[in-house]
């Protein structure tokens, strides 16, 4: 068998949560040798215990940990790291014309994407050779009033600090994955590295998105569209920021699979082609004997469940006694197990009745909720990784986290094709 002689890629995991990333790329256990971490960040601005970060100490130990928000790291304190990774939320990325900052541009305060671009910036000829970011689906489409304004300030920001950016919409579910979870994953390859060059040489930078690229091999894909849309950015970010798509503001320009040299970008919508295996939700249920009391569904809250998760089409009052119609569809109540989970979000824990919370029918005809094991097992975390923490904060963090399956994927595409 040939020796793997490739160095590790230094990892840098900013937004770690409580290591999402850390794990699809080294594997529990540090299984892949691929990747190393040698440094992260978690500060949650919500609370003052920290509850992910201590979880992440836990696990993977306090050397190499930072918990103090973001914004407040010098960068010189972050060491040299050949990829960065981290889901950094979906926020306001307008800048301003500001005379204060160097280039006269400013983004809004305590808007965590400028947090990136520093550090890639300040780093300067130093920065690392690959990006790997996630974010929500959303982010090609905001703000809902100048769509793909915030995706255009991000991918020609990058453009200009010398990554060729990739992005990929991609739902968990569409590659065999347990839970229906559909995210924005950016790839960026500095100039000068050997992916860098690999694109710049195709005659088709088309056939990198098509099958030829870390995307597309990872997740390969059905093309909906036989030639991509083509356009270039244009202006400095204050003018992207001011006039981008402003003729056609409901118009999507950035589809689903994209690339962007020099701003010159193409996009186009793409489907998911997978035949392998697929794991549903009733497939990585727990043993109905092993569930605590507390998940199982009250009889004297059974109807106030069959309420939130129905359809409404009633008269409510707003502020100040107006009334309005409020109507919505019905869930799928209790969730189907022959199906892929439904996206977990924050809110996930608790008994308190609610119309996202997933509710299953067990073996016996009972309903309950998922345990902190399931939901770990949805987002093929390792069983018991968040252990040690309350449940409803077990389950915030994995309403926050990724897919780890994904960034696995994705790590070993990046890594195979970063020769
Ligand atoms: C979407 S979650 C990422 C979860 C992670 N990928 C995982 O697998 O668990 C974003 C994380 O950023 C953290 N965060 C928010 N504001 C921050 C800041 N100013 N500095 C550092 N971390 C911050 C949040 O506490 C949260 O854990």
């Amino acid at each position: 068998m040939k020796k793997n002689t490739k160095k590790p890629l230094r990892v840098a995991e900013l937004f770690a949560g409580v290591g999402g990333f850390r794990i699809g790329l080294e594997g529990y256990n540090k299984k892949n040798k691929d990747y190393t971490t040698v440094w992260n960040n978690q500060w949650e601005p919500a609370t003052k215990k920290q509850h992910a970060s201590e979880t992440y100490i836990l696990r993977f130990g306090a050397e190499g940990h930072s918990n103090i928000d973001i914004a407040k790291v010098p960068v010189s304190e972050i060491p040299h790291h050949d990829l960065l990774v981290g889901g950094f939320p979906c926020q306001d990325y307008s800048v301003a014309r500001n005379l204060g900052s160097a280039d006269g541009i400013v983004g809004k305060k305590g808007v965590l994407w400028w947090e990136i671009h520093r550090i890639l910036k300040e780093k300067a000829k130093n920065a690392p050779s690959y990006l790997m970011l996630e974010n929500v689906d959303r982010l090609l489409k905001s703000p809902a009033s100048q769509r793909g304004r915030d995706f255009a300030i991000i991918v020609s920001s990058l453009n200009d600090l010398g990554y060729i950016v990739e992005w990929r919409v991609v739902n968990a579910a569409d590659y065999g994955m347990p839970q229906r979870r559909k995210r924005t994953f950016i790839m960026g390859y500095k100039k000068g590295t050997s992916i860098y060059k690999k694109i710049i040489k195709l005659k088709q930078p088309f056939d990198w998105l098509k099958n030829k690229g870390v995307t597309s091999t990872a997740f390969p894909i059905i093309l909906s569209e036989e030639t991509p849309e083509s356009f270039k950015i244009t202006g400095d970010l204050l003018e992207i920021s001011e006039t981008f798509n402003k003729a056609h503001p409901t118009d999507n320009i950035f589809k689903n699979c994209g690339i962007s040299i020099n701003r010159n970008v193409l996009t186009l919508e793409v489907k998911p082609d997978y035949q392998g295996k697929r794991t549903m939700l009733g497939d990585i249920l727990v043993d109905e004997r092993e569930v605590p009391a507390e998940f199982f569904v009250e009889k004297k809250d059974f109807k106030k469940w069959k309420y939130l998760k129905g359809a409404k089409n009633e008269e409510r009052s707003g502020k100040g006694g107006f009334k309005f119609f409020y109507t919505e569809g019905a869930m799928t109540f209790p969730d189907a197990l022959d199906k892929p989970s439904r996206t977990i979000i924050t809110a996930e824990g608790g008994i308190t009745p609610s119309r996202f919370k997933h509710v299953i029918k067990t073996p016996s005809g009972k309903l309950r909720r998922l345990t902190p094991i399931e939901l770990e097992r949805l987002c093929m975390f390792p069983e018991n990784h968040t252990a040690g923490q309350p449940d409803t904060k077990r389950a915030f963090f994995m309403g926050n986290a990724l897919v780890v399956g994904v960034i696995e994927k994705l790590g070993r595409s990046l890594s195979k094709h970063n020769v």
